[in-house]
Parts: structure tokens; C-alpha cells; sequence
């Protein structure tokens, strides 16, 4: 059974994305896995700086922030699910804050090799193209990084909160579970 880091990216606490946050973890808990969610719109998330001074104040980050809170679970984890809406064609502000900083991890050869990643997400537009963005942004990600991504879950036409339950969505996001 392994340890899974949950990182999502809406502020609606109830909205669409976290909706099928909470399927995952719960079918993910129930097949004996632990969780540790994040969820980055409530969290002080500055960004990199691009200081190239990566964990040499012994801390991921020389700017303190939640980052470095996050940043060895996410080195202890055996996987890594990204939960999070289309804004805009892309990540949405405060998780990208977040991911940004995964630099840390990539310029001080910090391998995350070996842990598996998902991504979940949904938007309003009834067109799969809408997700081309953040799907190109996550697989390349996890390429660099090493990640092997085992799934994902993208929901189309969904705008209002609660619309996700018009949708196999929550389904989806449980059966993903099924990859970790
Ligand atoms: C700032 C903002 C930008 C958005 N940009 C897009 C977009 O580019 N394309 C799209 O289809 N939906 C877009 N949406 C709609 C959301 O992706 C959609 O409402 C989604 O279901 C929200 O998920 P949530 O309930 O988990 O927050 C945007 C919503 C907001 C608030």
C-alpha cells in the first residue's frame, strides 16, 4: 500500500474538481492507501523565484512558504494525484505557484522517479480540445520529473459547481484509484 500526495487547485470547496478529489481519496483509503491532501487555493504559495538556491539553507525552498511543508512529502510519496479546473486553457494561479517549485526538485537532480501521477480535471466548454493545454503541461511535466503517469480523468461541460454529478466524473475519479 503506498502514501499518496493530493494537490488540488480549485477554491470552490465544493465545486466540481474537488468533488472527484474526495471520490479518489475515499476509493484510494478503502484499498489501503494514506493520503495527504493539499489544496493550494488555502495555502501561502508564492512561487519560484528563480534563485537557483534550492535546498541550500537545508530547505527545499530559500522563500519560505507552504511549499517547503509539502515539498518531503511529495520526495516520500509513491504517488502524486493533480486535481484541478481548466482556467483560462491552463492551471489555475495557485496550484501553478505550487508545481513552479517543483524546480527545486529538478535542478538539484531530485529524482521522483518511480512514483506514479493522475491528473483530474474539468472545465466548461464541451470540447476535449479545451484540456489540450494543461494536458500538454502535466505529460511533459511528468516527463521531466520521471514520473510515470498511470491516468486521466477529463470532464467536459461542467461549469457550474455540482455539474460534475451530470457526468461519469466522480466514477472515473474513483476508478483511478484503481491504478495506484
Ligand atoms: C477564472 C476561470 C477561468 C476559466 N477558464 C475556463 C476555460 O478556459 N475553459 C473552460 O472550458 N472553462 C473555464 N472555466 C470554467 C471552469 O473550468 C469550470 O467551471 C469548472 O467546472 C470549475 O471547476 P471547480 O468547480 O472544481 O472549480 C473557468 C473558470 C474560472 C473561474
Amino acid at each position: 500500500m503506498g502514501r499518496i500526495v493530493v494537490i488540488t487547485g480549485s477554491p470552490r470547496i465544493n465545486g466540481n474538481t474537488n468533488k472527484m478529489a474526495g471520490a479518489f481519496i475515499n476509493a484510494a483509503k478503502s484499498k489501503g492507501h494514506s493520503i495527504d491532501r493539499f489544496d493550494a487555493p488555502y495555502l501561502h504559495l508564492d512561487g519560484c523565484h528563480a534563485c537557483e538556491t534550492c535546498f541550500s539553507t537545508g530547505r527545499p525552498c530559500t522563500f519560505d512558504d507552504d511549499f517547503n511543508r509539502i515539498a518531503p512529502f511529495v520526495l516520500n510519496a509513491d504517488g502524486l494525484v493533480y486535481v484541478f479546473p481548466v482556467y483560462w486553457y491552463s492551471v489555475p494561479s495557485q496550484i501553478k505557484a505550487f508545481m513552479d517549485k517543483f524546480f527545486s526538485f529538478y535542478v538539484t537532480g531530485r529524482d521522483l522517479a518511480g512514483k506514479k501521477a493522475a491528473l483530474i480535471s474539468a472545465c466548461e466548454e464541451p470540447d476535449m480540445s479545451t484540456f489540450e493545454g494543461v494536458r500538454f503541461m502535466y505529460e511533459k511535466s511528468c516527463s521531466t520529473l520521471k514520473l510515470t503517469n498511470v491516468g486521466e480523468v477529463l470532464i467536459p461541460g461542467v461549469l457550474e459547481a455540482g455539474a460534475i454529478d451530470n457526468t461519469d466524473g466522480v466514477l472515473k475519479a474513483a476508478a483511478l484509484a484503481d491504478l495506484f
